[in-house]
């Protein structure tokens, strides 16, 4: 007999909503399992976060990447809690996961769901469907630096953007490929003039890559535009590809036309499978409602369909998005930040209730 292929999952639930959200997608995956007969999944919890730094005072183990790296995949919560200096909460775990499995693609789809809320005025459903690829490794976020001559008046801090051919090539290669295989237009997004280093540079490595796939239609924005036209002209955007500070900013102004934070997901991912890649919600922790169940968790359960289609069922992960979709249509069972009054534990069963009906 065939032995049935089992999914190993390393578990991060982290901190504040965190652990709340990503109960409710580890119910939706392990429905899944069940019911398509195609996969098991089996979870292993690991402890990382702010918890376990106050108590250890660090925010892994020493061989924490060691021991995630046997997994499939890791789903990751949120990380950060008052009280742990942010740049030491994420840096030490997520940021360090994010580099040190070479995960340098994050996918964020930018989709607006039908039924989803958008505060933008005249826009139709359709109009905002587009995939960011936020490079995932370097840029603004190497983590070069310094501090110099601290607490006297002349202190300083430098802090340095890495860029690297290997890096951007790597990561627009991917964009055009995604558009290439879903007939989209590549839109870059930078600034090369003000970083007329870096961004100078990118924009140059565009036009070359440009140049492998003549087919695919390109465009290239400056952020500050790029941002005001997320606003008022998101359709046209399809496949963007930027640097990841700038790639960070945008995606949170993406949940904003698109739901909100309760319904952005994202992906970190390693092409090449050497190491496992991450699936997340883009939201943070959030502190200001933990600990409540007023936490929407379908962007935890988005990141599921991601990780689904990562793995390659990608009729699995349809349906996922399909029952968000279906769910926030019906307006039945939604958390506050979607008008509703449902609990966050209340979201998976309805969920898998849909899939159930389909
Ligand atoms: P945040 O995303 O946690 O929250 C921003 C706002 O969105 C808050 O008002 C919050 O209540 C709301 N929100 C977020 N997710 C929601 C959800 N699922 N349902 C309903 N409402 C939701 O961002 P922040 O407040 O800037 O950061 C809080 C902490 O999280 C900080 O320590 C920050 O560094 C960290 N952070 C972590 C990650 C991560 O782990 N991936 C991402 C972003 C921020
Ligand atoms: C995100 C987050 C992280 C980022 C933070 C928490 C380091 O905001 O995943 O969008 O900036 O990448
Ligand atoms: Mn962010």
């Amino acid at each position: 007999m065939l032995m049935m292929k089992k999914l190993k999952i390393a578990v991060i639930a982290g901190d504040g909503i965190g652990p709340e959200v990503i109960s409710s997608g580890k119910q939706v995956l392990s429905g899944i399992a069940e019911m398509s007969k195609a996969f098991e999944v089996e979870f292993t919890d690991f402890p990382y976060g702010c918890e376990y730094y106050k108590r250890t005072g660090q925010m892994m183990e020493e061989d924490g990447l060691e021991k995630l790296r046997s997994f499939d995949a890791i789903y990751l919560g949120a990380v950060g809690a008052p009280g742990v200096p942010d740049n030491i909460s994420l840096g030490e775990l997520l940021l360090k996961i994010r580099r040190g499995f070479d995960q340098y693609i994050n996918l964020r789809p930018v989709k607006l769901l039908k039924g989803a809320p958008c505060p933008l005025a005249g826009v139709k459903t359709e109009d905002i469907n587009m995939t960011v690829v936020r490079e995932n490794s370097e840029g603004e976020y190497a983590n070069v630096g310094a501090r110099l001559y601290p607490n006297s008046p002349n202190e300083m801090a430098l802090q340095t953007g890495v860029f690297s051919r290997y890096g951007c090539e790597r990561v627009m290669r991917y964009a055009f490929e995604l558009a290439k295989r879903e007939r989209k237009s590549v839109t870059s997004i930078s600034k090369g003039n003000a970083l007329g280093y870096s961004m100078v540079f990118w924009d140059q490595i565009f036009d070359e890559i440009s140049r492998e796939y003549p087919e695919v239609e390109t465009h290239k924005l400056l952020v500050d535009a790029a941002a005001m036209f997320f606003v008022k002209d998101p359709k046209r955007f399809e496949v963007v590809v930027t640097s990841n500070l700038f790639g960070d900013i945008l995606t949170d102004l993406g949940a904003a036309i698109a739901g909100g934070m309760g319904l952005a997901a994202g992906a970190n991912l390693n092409p090449e499978r050497k190491y496992p890649s991450m699936f997340e919600p883009i939201h943070g922790s959030a502190p200001d409602i933990a600990g409540k169940g007023l936490a929407n968790p379908l962007a935890a359960i988005w990141s599921v369909s991601q990780m689904l289609d990562f793995f390659g069922y990608s009729d699995w992960a349809k349906k996922v998005l399909e029952s968000i979709e279906t769910l926030l249509v019906e307006q039945k069972t939604l958390t506050p930040d979607l008008g509703g009054t449902a609990k966050t534990e209340e979201i998976a069963p309805a969920i898998l209730d849909i899939i159930a009906r389909r």
